[in-house]
This record gives structure tokens, C-alpha cells and sequence, in this order.
């Protein structure tokens, strides 16, 4: 008998997603027929806008997308990603600078597979999306993690960045809007951190997948726009899930130098060759059209975040910072760890957060899963109405905590 393991050591490694984990718990309570509130998904609870679904019941019926197309996407997607991204955030790139990927998952992968060699560091800012970590794991970086806290309202300065740089950093991610935290870095910020990496010849990949998701007068900047002195090390990562409620669809891209993207694309035709031709049909009716579907969307969000903060910051023991971006708050609740409540101590928030789902019918993802323990993630892509029932729980039980 071999003595060998049946799964490689590199694939054992990853873990469950944690947010998919969550959902799929609180999602199976419920066809249980238990009544519980879910803030666990990272998805807008709109349907995708029908102009969009009707391209693609087009496309469908056109043996053109029947067959295979080429592995980097459909050339007049690629050119309709260059307009948008030259129209959004005024960075210019050829539309052979764009590769088309099975949703922005793909795309973050594949830009750290092909940007890493074994050793290669990463400075990634912690709290940070629970992809990132595996993706830089598999390629065989080494993340850094860069910790920020609620006094910041998660944002980390360049001094912070610079302490954690060392002669094997490659790459710094930057992700705002921030998922998890909803973190927006203003444009002076953005130039500070990206003239830094710069002046330090780091490469930059920049996820901007929430660029039209920010409120109260905070704005996306792009890094890539905003610093020009990156020249070609940098890649820009984002996809059509959030802006027009397409998560299901699964339509991303990445924007890099052409050495990376010629790169990648290789990679790729290896994996997965060309993305659905039907969704990515679907996907140019929806970078071509105009925002008003996400400025609809973003209206709804917007309410609902003051409503969550507020109520939030009303749970004594519960400190949330405005979040500007994105549509999860993210809210300490370290000083409740470690009290009575319901007859138990939860000493983690991974713990607290198995008590509020069995007690409350209420599902948040514990800050562990974003490498912070002692916070909740809590997404607003829902109902008014379930917000304030879930929130309103929430409340209630933690504040029999002793
Ligand atoms: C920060 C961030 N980047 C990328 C993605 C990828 O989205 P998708 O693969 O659905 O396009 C997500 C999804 O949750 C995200 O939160």
C-alpha cells in the first residue's frame, strides 16, 4: 500500500471558504425551516437588470457561441472592458491588455500565479477577503500581512506598509472599496501608498471589483490612474458580479502589462479556456450600458448601511466605524468575547458567531475568517425589512452578555 497521501500537500493546505461555509449553514437552518437571517453573502440581492439577461438569451440562440472562442475573451468584450475602464476610472489600456476570466476569483488567482515565484512576498492588509490568502498560497508567495484596526478605520499607512517590506517584496495588494471592512482610501491616500510602491519598483495589483460602490461622499480613486509612475507593474483585477448583480454569471477580468497578460492567458487555455460565451455576451451588454442599474442599487445600499451602523453602534460592547465602500460593515466585538451568555463563554468570535446562529437565527462571518479575530462581517445586500429583524436579534442577545 502506498504510503502516499491521497490529496498533495498543496491542496490539503486550502481551506473551506469561510463566507461560503456561513451561508451554506445559515442556508440549510433555514430549509430547515428555521427563520434565519442571513448577513453572510457577498452579493447584491438584486436580480441582474433584464437588458443584461436578454443579450445573453441572444447570444444563446447564435451557433457563433456555440463553439469554442478564443481562451483571453471575445474581442469585442475585451474592447468594450478598455472602453469602461478608460470611462470609469480614466486608466487607458489596449484591448489586448485585457483577458476575460471565469469571474474575478479567476482573475486574482491567475494574477498571483503568474506574478509569484516561491518566496515571493505579498503585502496584503489585513482585514482582508479570504480568497487572497489561498491564491497567493498556491502560487507559492508569501503573504505579509499588514494589521489594521477599527481606530483607522482600517486603513494602513505607507509607514505601516513600509515596515513590513522587506527585500523579498514583490507585490502589494490594494483592494479599495475594501471587502471586508468597506475601507475607502481617498485619492490622496491612494497616491501616497502607490508612489511608495513605485519608488520601491513593487508591483501593484489593485482589485477594484466595488469601484461603483461608495457613499457618503467618498470616491474610488484608482491607483492605477492616480499613480502613474507604476508604469507597467501594475494589474488591475475586476469583474461585473457586484456593479450589475451578475455573481451568478461569473464574468471577470484582469488588466496588466502584456508580458503578464500574455502570461496568463496561457495559463488559462491550459485551465479553462474561453469564459461562457453566453455570459460574456451578457457581460458586454452590461459594460457597454450605462449605471444607472448600479446607481439604483447603490441608493438601496446606502440606506441600508446607515441603518445598520446606527443600529449597530447601539449594541453596547459593539463599535462599528463607518464603512464608505462595498456592502459589508464590519464591527468589533472584542469586548464581548470571553462573557456569559446563554450559559456559555464564547472565548472567540468564530464561537460567538456558532451562538448567535443557534440562538439568534442570525449568520455573520467571524472575523477569523479575514484574519482578524474579533469581528463580525456583516453584508447589507439585503431587505430593509430582514436587516432590522436580524440586526434588532442581534441586539437583543448580546445584550444579555455578562
Ligand atoms: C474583493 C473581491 N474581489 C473579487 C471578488 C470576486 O468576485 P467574482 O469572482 O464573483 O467575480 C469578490 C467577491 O466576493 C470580492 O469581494
Amino acid at each position: 500500500m502506498s504510503t502516499r497521501p491521497r490529496v498533495s500537500a498543496r491542496i490539503s493546505a486550502i481551506s473551506e471558504s469561510a463566507t461560503l461555509a456561513v451561508d451554506a449553514k445559515a442556508k440549510a437552518m433555514k430549509a430547515a425551516g428555521r427563520p434565519v437571517i442571513g448577513f453572510g453573502a457577498g452579493e447584491p440581492d438584486f436580480p441582474t437588470p433584464d437588458y443584461i439577461v436578454e443579450a445573453a438569451v441572444e447570444a444563446a440562440r447564435n451557433p457563433r457561441f456555440h463553439k469554442y472562442t478564443p481562451a483571453s475573451g471575445l474581442p469585442e468584450l475585451k474592447q468594450a472592458i478598455a472602453d469602461k475602464t478608460r470611462r470609469d476610472s480614466g486608466y487607458a489600456a489596449d484591448a489586448s491588455r485585457v483577458l476575460v476570466t471565469n469571474g474575478g476569483k479567476q482573475a486574482v488567482y491567475q494574477a498571483f500565479a503568474t506574478l509569484l515565484d516561491p518566496g515571493d512576498e505579498v503585502l496584503v492588509v489585513a482585514p482582508y477577503w479570504t480568497t487572497y490568502p489561498e491564491a497567493i498560497k498556491l502560487a507559492g508567495g508569501v503573504q505579509v500581512d499588514v494589521v489594521t484596526d477599527e481606530t483607522t478605520g482600517y486603513l494602513a499607512s505607507v509607514e505601516q506598509l513600509e515596515a513590513a517590506r522587506t527585500d523579498r517584496t514583490k507585490v502589494l495588494l490594494f483592494v479599495s472599496p475594501s471587502n471586508p471592512t468597506g475601507a475607502v482610501h481617498s485619492r490622496e491616500q491612494t497616491e501616497a501608498i502607490g508612489r511608495w510602491a513605485a519608488g520601491h519598483g513593487l508591483w501593484v495589483v489593485t482589485d477594484e471589483i466595488y469601484e461603483h460602490l461608495t457613499y457618503g461622499g467618498a470616491e474610488f480613486t484608482s491607483i492605477a490612474t492616480a499613480v502613474p509612475e507604476l508604469g507597467d507593474r501594475v494589474v488591475i483585477l475586476n469583474g461585473v458580479a457586484k456593479t450589475y448583480a451578475m455573481t451568478g454569471w461569473r464574468v471577470g477580468w484582469l488588466i496588466g502589462p502584456s508580458d503578464v497578460v500574455k502570461a496568463a492567458t496561457n495559463l488559462q487555455s491550459h485551465a479553462t479556456s474561453n469564459v461562457s460565451n453566453v455570459a460574456q455576451m451578457a457581460a458586454l451588454a452590461a459594460v457597454s450600458g450605462d449605471l444607472s442599474a448600479v446607481a439604483r442599487m447603490r441608493e438601496a445600499f446606502d440606506r441600508r448601511r446607515q441603518t445598520m451602523v446606527r443600529m449597530l453602534n447601539e449594541i453596547p460592547g459593539v463599535f462599528c466605524p463607518e464603512p464608505k465602500g462595498a456592502f459589508y460593515a464590519y464591527p468589533t466585538i472584542k469586548e464581548l468575547i470571553g462573557k456569559e451568555l446563554r450559559g456559555r463563554r464564547p472565548q472567540t468570535s468564530a464561537e460567538l458567531a456558532e451562538l448567535i446562529l443557534e440562538e439568534a437565527e442570525v449568520a455573520v462571518v467571524p472575523g477569523e475568517a479575514f484574519g482578524t479575530p474579533g469581528y463580525f462581517r456583516l453584508s447589507y445586500a439585503l431587505g430593509d425589512d430582514d436587516l432590522v429583524e436580524g440586526v434588532s436579534r442581534l441586539g437583543k442577545l448580546l445584550a444579555e452578555a455578562r
